[in-house]
């Protein structure tokens, strides 16, 4: 008896505890943050679905193993595409599954309170859709955060500060731009073109200039091995004569085929900066951008924003791990952040 008033004591004085979880639900990579241990989960955003049943047959790692060589009755999908929700079914029971994976082996304690991390570009239905899933999926309260505060949250900016920070957060679905000063984001903007478009682009210039076909997963390991500086192997079946080929990509080839997406990138950074009211504007070409989210990694594109933009440019530490980071953060400092929940 004496426990449990304890226990409710505690509850009430600090509404997050153990196992409270923080989710970056991303559309390439969905990380798990439990509260006092750190980054438990890290998989693909991506569910391997039976057909015929609706059954969700694998997730993660093992489902994307199934990307592109499925058989008729199964689809494997990602469910979140240009940095919204775009199989509502398909991410609550990757959502279920991750949970339920994180709690394994914890005995049956209470269910998660869960943060989850959500693109600025989402509507309001679509954060309620996010926020019914993980409810759905086993939560027992759900709150949202902004994917850019999270992200330079995680990636060390001093967001409370009056002062400007900046941070470009490249995943796979979408771009996110946001100029944050206070807490709050006095500028955001959010362009559905980010890895995925780069993956793309290189298929087409490929299929285009060599006519070979390429799937995604392939394309995306082209443009990964550009940092290496050498040329790359391409293997595929050429459209015209039917039979397998062989091509040499060289880094220039690859740059040039990502360069459209590159632009765009780009530009929205540039439009960012046109909506920056001036005092802001100068906090950051006194401390620059950071880049956070997989895309930062591209190789070359630090210094192509800093060319184009005339400010400092820096890559974070981690930046694929910069918005669970962040997530994880607040639910570390639940009642000092409570004001950075956007609901
Ligand atoms: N070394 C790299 N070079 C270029 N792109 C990369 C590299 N590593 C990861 N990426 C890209 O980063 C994206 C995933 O980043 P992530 O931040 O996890 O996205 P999301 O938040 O949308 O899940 C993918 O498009 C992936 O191809
Ligand atoms: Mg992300």
């Amino acid at each position: 008896m004496a426990k449990r008033t304890h226990s409710a004591l505690s509850a009430a004085s600090s509404p997050f505890r153990g196992r409270d979880i923080g989710i970056d639900l991303g559309t390439a990579n969905t990380l798990v943050y439990e509260r006092g241990r750190g980054v438990v989960l890290d998989e693909p955003s991506v569910v391997a679905i039976d057909t015929n049943t609706g059954k969700v047959l694998a997730v993660g790692a093992q489902a994307r193993q199934a990307v592109g060589r499925t058989p008729g009755s199964i689809m494997a999908t990602r469910p979140l595409k240009g940095g919204v929700i775009t199989d509502f079914e398909a991410t609550e029971g990757m959502l279920r599954y991750f949970i339920r994976a994180v709690r394994d082996g914890k005995g049956r304690g209470r269910s998660p309170r869960v943060v989850v991390c959500v693109p600025s570009g989402v509507t309001g239905v679509e954060r309620r859709a996010v926020v019914q899933t993980a409810d759905r999926a086993g939560a027992r309260s759900v709150r949202l955060i902004e994917e850019p505060i999270a992200a330079a949250i995680g990636a060390g900016l001093p967001v409370h500060e009056a002062r400007g920070s900046m941070v470009v957060d490249i995943g796979g679905g979408s771009t996110e731009i946001a100029v944050i000063s206070l807490g709050g984001m006095v500028v955001a903007r959010s362009v559905r073109v980010a890895g995925d478009a780069l993956d793309s682009a290189i298929a087409s210039w490929i299929e285009r200039e060599y006519t070979i076909a390429v799937g995604e997963r392939t394309a995306e390991e082209i443009k990964m091995s550009l940092g290496s500086g050498e040329f790359v192997p391409v293997r595929g079946r050429d459209k015209h004569t039917g039979m397998p080929k062989v091509v040499q990509l060289s880094p220039e080839e690859i740059g040039e085929a990502v360069e459209r997406p590159v632009r765009s990138i780009v530009a929205a950074v540039q439009a960012a900066f046109e909506e920056c009211p001036p005092e802001l504007y100068g906090d950051i070409m006194e401390r620059g951008m950071v880049l956070t989210g997989g895309g930062a990694l591209l190789h070359g594109l630090d210094e192509r924003l800093m060319k184009e933009t005339g400010m400092p440019v820096t890559v974070a530490d981690e930046p694929l791990g910069c918005v669970a980071l962040g997530t994880g953060r607040c639910l570390e400092e639940y009642d000092k952040l409570e004001s950075i929940f956007a609901a």
